[in-house]
């Protein structure tokens, strides 16, 4: 076994959008990430950085709604570098409805954000056990808290993100690994987003945040061992107060507009 010298970051989805933004976080503050993507974009974009910042990122790719591919990745990963984070941050998600949209978007968002997030920390947590401290950050989003028609199955998929790291935490209390869960709100992350942001008008742009603030915030939590990391506190708020039966129907309303012209 040769391993790599340095402590790493491991994050996933760190092609674009938040998963780069938290890579630079980490740079800023000295430490080098394993930048996870699913195409050889994400050596680019290792490559900028690394010149930017004075690091040593290194680029690996695999396709995470793939179980062969998560658990290959994993033994590369534990064979040839000591890791002291991991951030499950690519994601998956839309607005659909729910017959309109094919059996595969569904698959693969449930695969993405659930299944390889569980995965991954099952097969590198034995790695993070070994430093002295160690934290993971699941990344889920505001969309856990409000069950929402034409979106289900991704706020589903992040309500199961959440318990699953508040349970994670609770379990390895007491050892070297802190695990945080961060909800943020909407970002304007790509096109795709951004335009959904648009069509939700007051609400969608209420909660809109930079990934650089959010990214900088989420690293210092983790670092901090919060349990729950809340980029918007007013939305959280107003989420945390309002039935579930007035705020599932308020979003389901909002998110209609997005596939119904
Ligand atoms: N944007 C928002 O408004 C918003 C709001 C709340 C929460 N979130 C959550 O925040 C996280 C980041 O969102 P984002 O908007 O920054 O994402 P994004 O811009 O859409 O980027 C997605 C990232 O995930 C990677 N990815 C996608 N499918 C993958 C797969 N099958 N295997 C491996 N990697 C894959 C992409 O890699 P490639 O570039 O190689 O495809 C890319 O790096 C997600 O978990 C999302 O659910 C987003």
């Amino acid at each position: 076994m040769v391993i790599i010298g340095g402590r790493y970051a491991v994050v996933t989805g760190a092609s674009r959008g938040l998963g780069k933004e938290l890579v630079i976080a980490l740079a800023q503050r000295g430490v080098s990430s394993i930048m996870i993507g699913t195409n050889e974009n994400v050596g680019i974009v290792c490559a900028e950085i690394n010149a930017r910042y004075g690091v040593r990122c290194v680029s690996l790719t695999a396709n995470l709604c793939q179980k062969e591919e998560v658990m290959a990745l994993a033994e590369k990963i534990n064979s040839q570098y000591e890791i002291f984070m991991l951030i499950n941050n690519a994601g998956m998600g839309g607005s659909r409805a729910f017959l309109e949209a094919d059996a595969d978007y569904i698959d693969r968002i449930i695969q993405l954000n659930a299944r390889a997030t569980a995965l991954l920390m099952h097969e590198l947590l034995p790695n993070l056990l070994k430093r002295e401290r160690a934290y993971i950050l699941n990344i889920g989003s505001m969309a856990a808290f409000t069950a929402t028609g034409y979106k289900t199955v991704y706020p589903a998929s992040k309500a199961f993100l959440k318990h699953f790291s508040y349970g994670m935490r609770e379990e390895f209390k007491g050892t070297p690994v802190s695990i945080s869960y961060a909800s943020p709100g909407a970002m304007a992350t790509n096109p795709e987003v951004t335009a959904r942001i648009e069509k939700q008008g007051f609400l969608g742009r209420f909660t809109l945040k930079t990934t650089e603030k959010i990214a900088h915030k989420c690293i210092r939590q983790t670092l901090r061992g919060k349990k729950h990391i809340i980029i918007n506190p007013l939305s959280y708020l107003f989420s945390a107060i309002t039935p579930g039966c007035i705020k599932n129907a308020i979003m389901t309303k909002i998110v209609k507009r997005e596939v119904v012209r």
